[in-house]
């Protein structure tokens, strides 16, 4: 099916005549989880309608671009993220036209879309799985997932020893039609995900043509889930540890991270290339390395990965300094631009992470100390905006939102949170919709509730306390943003130049541009490097010195 809705973005300053294409290379993205930014019909969930109606706002904060989690037609059993068709929006969230409005509108405004993309898994109500269930044994459609006979004397037991993310064993057992026990199945998440496989050609076939059903609405690129995921290592070995969790991340996986995920890319690449219009590849990729992460990124596969080792970095000035040039270096033989970003929908926001010790990880269930964390989350925001590349924003981060981490047990629907020992099991604590009003039903978030709970302390951090207000969150970022416009030296390029400083401060030199970095909870002296343009925190210039407030970024001129 070809439709062509809404015209492709054809993009401003990169298309006029002697300017460098590629707008992503040092574009801010702004990531919406639509079931938590904005409810269109009051019925307690964000929809498609909601975020259009916000466009204008988005325009006004200034980013590039706009990722949208996904809104496809989908049971929910991991918020959308368990797609049974990858061409239809689920009512929950409106409809197609909505869609269209939503891509034509935000284009109007300059704003480009990037929708997500979930290739490793779909849901087991996709017409496909059903079918493969429903057909038994022997079914050609169960070669299109990993189905498996169980070992032991009755296929009592998984087919290997492989863990699910979310906990407990990636595989489920089916039913056989006639209600016997039968094959068992491979999710490497829920047991509602169950994994495609990826050697078959119409797995591939169909989602080269989901891309260009995406492509001819005029989407401007995707953001793929769990791209280290597609491939699975031959035979599909046993891993010999019953600790796979702990591996994550530190090791390459018979299920992550395979290389056969590479020719997946430049086979997608190779679509995106017959479109005009700059469309741009995100890869989700969680590996061990940020030179494994550059592998998604060589020049004929995807246009940018995650950087998920800076996400992981704690607020310390040698830390951030190595992970930042472990990053650039990284990333420069293979001209990508590295990316930044501190919060999404699956961790824990800076602003709480930032609040607590150190070596907690992603995930954490204690508020911290609310006012040091968001003192440092504002200062690790001005250190990534001033890094060369491509930076993401996670909604709410801008109005300084921490986690909700006292959220009642009843209220959560983390499909990890009912599984013992999963990994990301509070992912709710980041999803827990926005407040756009001070007061009022869900403080503005729609007329008709919200469905996580909100703090009491949402109304004084709404879009409408912060909007005007000299020195809020929000004007922050709003500055912040618009000086990287105003001063394009900021974001582009591959490098930074390290300038003396005091131990525990970074002071990092860009085009024209310095910043320094308070990471220690005291005040610092320092030289003062220019010209003030931002600060983090209040900081007064007294003649050549200036007193660094604790954990506080300032940006100069110079
Ligand atoms: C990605 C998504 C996460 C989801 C998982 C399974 O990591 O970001 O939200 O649960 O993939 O699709």
């Amino acid at each position: 099916m070809t439709q062509h809705l809404a015209a492709p973005s054809t993009g401003t300053s990169d298309d006029a005549p002697g300017h460098r294409t590629g707008w992503w290379h040092d574009a801010v993205i702004y990531q919406v989880y639509p079931r938590s930014f904005a409810d269109g019909n009051g019925d307690g969930m964000g929809d498609l309608a909601g975020v259009t109606a916000r466009l204008p706002y988005l325009r006004d904060l200034g980013v590039d671009a706009v990722w949208l989690s996904p809104f496809y037609a989908s049971p929910q059993a991991d918020a959308g993220y368990d797609v049974a068709d990858y061409r239809a929006i689920d009512p929950m969230f409106g409809t197609l036209l909505d869609a269209d409005a939503l891509i034509r509108e935000a284009h109007g405004l300059g704003l480009r879309i990037i929708v997500d993309l979930v290739p490793n898994h779909s849901s087991d109500q996709h017409e496909w799985f059903k079918r493969a269930l429903a057909e038994g044994p022997g079914s050609a459609l169960r070669e299109r997932y990993h189905f498996r006979a169980g070992k032991g004397a009755d296929g009592e037991l998984p087919p290997n020893d492989w863990e699910s993310i979310f906990g407990g064993p990636a595989w489920t057992r089916t039913t056989d039609p006639d209600g016997t026990p039968g094959e068992w199945y491979l999710h490497l998440f829920a047991p509602e995900q169950p994994d495609f496989n990826w050697e078959h050609p119409a797995v591939a076939d169909e989602f080269r043509s989901i891309l260009r059903f995406w492509l001819d609405m005029g989407v401007d690129g995707f953001r793929v889930d769990v791209a280290h995921g597609l491939v699975k290592a031959e035979g599909l070995p046993d891993l010999g540890s019953h600790d796979q969790l702990k591996l994550l991340g530190n090791d390459v996986m018979p299920f992550f991270d395979q290389d056969g995920v590479h020719e997946i890319y430049r086979s997608w690449r190779t679509v995106l290339d017959e479109y005009s219009g700059d469309r741009v590849l995100v890869a989700e990729a969680w590996t061990p390395t940020v030179e494994r992460t550059a592998n998604y990124v060589r020049p004929d596969e995807m246009h940018q990965a995650f950087n998920f080792q800076y996400l992981s970095t704690a607020w310390n000035a040698a830390e951030l300094r190595a992970v930042i040039d472990s990053s650039l270096d990284a990333m420069r033989p293979v001209g990508a631009p590295t990316t930044w970003v501190l919060s999404n929908h699956d961790v824990t926001r800076h602003a709480t992470r930032f609040a607590n010790p150190p070596g907690l990880g992603t995930q954490i269930r204690t508020p911290g100390d609310r006012e040091l964390g968001l003192r440092r989350a504002r200062a690790a925001t001005l250190l990534m905006l001033a890094l060369p590349g491509s930076a993401y924003v996670y909604q709410g981060e801008e109005l300084g939102l921490p986690d909700v981490t006292d959220l009642p047990d009843e209220a959560r629907q983390d499909p990890s949170f009912f599984r013992a020992e999963g990994q990301d099991g509070f992912r709710d604590g980041c999803r827990v919709p926005i407040p756009w009003t001070r007061e009022g039903s869900s403080y503005g978030f729609g007329g008709g509730g919200s469905w996580l709970p909100q703090p009491d302390t949402w109304g004084a951090l709404s879009v409408e306390a912060q909007d005007g207000v000299q020195g809020s969150t929000l004007e922050l970022y709003r500055a912040a943003i618009a000086a990287r416009r105003e001063h394009p030296g900021l974001g582009a390029g591959t490098d930074v130049e390290w300038l003396d400083a005091p131990e525990g401060v970074l002071a990092l030199g860009r085009p024209g541009f310095v910043a320094t970095v308070n990471t220690t909870g005291a005040q610092v002296r320092i030289t003062v490097p220019g010209t003030l343009l931002l600060a983090s925190g209040p900081v007064t210039v007294d003649g050549t010195t200036v007193e660094l407030p604790a954990d506080t970024t300032v940006w100069w001129t110079v």
